[in-house]
């Protein structure tokens, strides 16, 4: 009898990792919020844990919101309990560790949040806390493995769920939120991840999503910073916190960097696309094409234009010029922009403040260089991944005219990669904006009902 009550006991203490999550059973509210004055009425269940050894408690659990609606039986936009999406967008930034993403009225941009509107919209909105590199255990490649330990426990808790399709989940981020969201979409049940999946005690369930939505991505590390000089080279002058002017070495490494990048995406073996060694040719063509039909769109809106890196003729944007484009934009970063000579950057200090481009760690100004180790890089870059692993089938990218935190070549790169293994991609440039994401939710939200019913 003994014996069955301590057996009792644990599976009940266990019954959150082991079994599924029983949202009857557990603490749950009811809130009421406006959008656009309209009352947008959910459940929440909040601070679950999504693994079953978590290392950092406070960021290893998740959050779930769920439409009013779906408890009486009733629709939202076309979604029933059973159809509706699951969205998952992540808080990440500076790959720092990012919380829950709440509900709210708070954006910079007026109005909704992204999971407020998505609840308003009929999606199920479950929102991860995710570990970062200031934290202890945060280190790459902790971010992806937790965002894929979030879908591993939606997936876990299919059955339970009061509603949202398991077979719609997406994701979204900004910056290294966006890098996240794209390797999340790239890396569907790649195996690499494994082993880091089950030392935290990830379920083992699939982790491939429907599909992926990316702004401004902080990503493809190892190659980011020949992309930035590609279009940054001849600007010394750089913007960070404050305006300093790049030193002969960081010339150098712009000089250098940039002669390397048309060889980079040569060895991409774009079908279409490439650079001769000078960097010209049909890829440059593709981005000043992105730039030119950010432009033309904002024109098309009645906005005013008046830029002297575009040919504008008759109310159309008839060319775009990238040198002339980087003066006005101006530079951000010293070369190399991401693997730091000093070994000091975000994304250093992501890699355990170690160099992760042989670059870096040859011509490096740090006392004790040291290299990444070649996997932790890997997994975390999505471009190896597209194609190989059960990528998402959907993605939208967006990326700042105006932004200069990396080079428009890298969500450009990305796209064409996903493209040319057959993935819908709906990529642009958008006008007037800087480092910044879900700034158009009604047409991120128009294009997710698009592809999710
Ligand atoms: C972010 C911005 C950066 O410039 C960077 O190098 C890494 C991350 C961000 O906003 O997330």
């Amino acid at each position: 009898m003994k014996k069955f009550l301590y057996a009792l006991i644990f599976v009940f203490a266990f019954s959150n990792c082991v079994f599924a999550f029983d949202f009857s059973m557990r603490d749950s509210f009811s809130q009421t919020m406006l959008v656009n004055d309209k009352a947008v009425s959910f459940r929440s269940w909040l601070d679950i844990s999504y693994v079953n050894n978590p290392v950092e408690p406070d960021y290893q659990k998740l959050n779930v919101y769920i439409p009013e609606e779906y408890f009486n039986g009733q629709s939202i936009n076309g979604f029933t309990a059973e159809t509706a999406p699951i969205l998952m967008p992540n808080s990440v930034g500076g790959y720092f560790p990012g919380k829950q993403l709440i509900p709210a009225n708070d954006t910079q941009h007026g109005g909704a949040n992204i999971s407020l509107m998505g609840l308003s919209k009929g999606y199920v909105v479950i929102t991860p806390a995710i570990r970062g590199r200031t934290l202890k255990n945060g280190k790459a490649p902790a971010l992806i493995v937790d965002y894929k330990s979030a879908v591993r426990w939606v997936r876990h808790n299919k059955e339970n769920l009061p509603a949202g399709d398991t077979e719609k989940i997406i994701s979204n981020g900004t910056s290294a939120g966006g890098a996240l969201s794209s390797l999340l979409g790239a890396t569907g049940n790649a195996k690499n991840y494994d082993e880091y999946l089950n030392e935290i005690g990830a379920f083992d369930e699939r982790d491939d999503i429907f599909a992926s939505t990316v702004y401004c991505p902080i990503t493809n590390l190892e190659n980011a910073d020949m992309a930035y000089e590609w279009i940054f080279n001849g600007i010394n002058e750089y913007h960070m916190r404050d305006s300093r002017e790049m030193n002969e070495k960081q010339i150098k490494a712009s000089d250098e960097l940039k002669k390397l990048f048309p060889e980079y995406v040569d060895n991409l073996n774009f079908e279409n696309y490439s650079l001769d060694s000078n960097g010209n040719g049909t890829f440059k063509n593709f981005v000043e094409e992105l730039y030119i039909n950010a432009a033309q769109k904002a024109l098309d809106e009645g906005n005013e234009i008046s830029v002297d890196w575009l040919e504008i003729k008759d109310g159309k944007i008839l060319s775009a010029d990238l040198k002339k484009y980087a003066v006005w934009a101006t530079r951000m970063k010293a070369a190399p922009a991401f693997d730091s000579l000093n070994m000091d950057s975000f994304e250093n200090n992501e890699f355990d403040d170690k160099h992760f481009t042989k670059y870096s760690f040859e011509h490096s100004n740090a006392e004790n260089p040291k290299l990444a180790d070649n996997e932790k890089i890997y997994v975390m870059n999505p471009m190896n991944f597209i194609g190989k692993a059960d990528t998402a089938k959907f993605w939208r990218i967006r990326h700042g005219v105006k932004d200069r935190d990396t080079s428009m070549a890298v969500p450009a790169i990305l796209a064409l990669k996903l493209k040319e293994f057959g993935y819908d991609v709906d990529i642009a440039a958008v006008w007037d904006v800087p480092h910044d994401g879900n700034y158009d939710l009604n047409e991120l939200f128009e294009w997710l009902d698009k592809i999710c019913k």
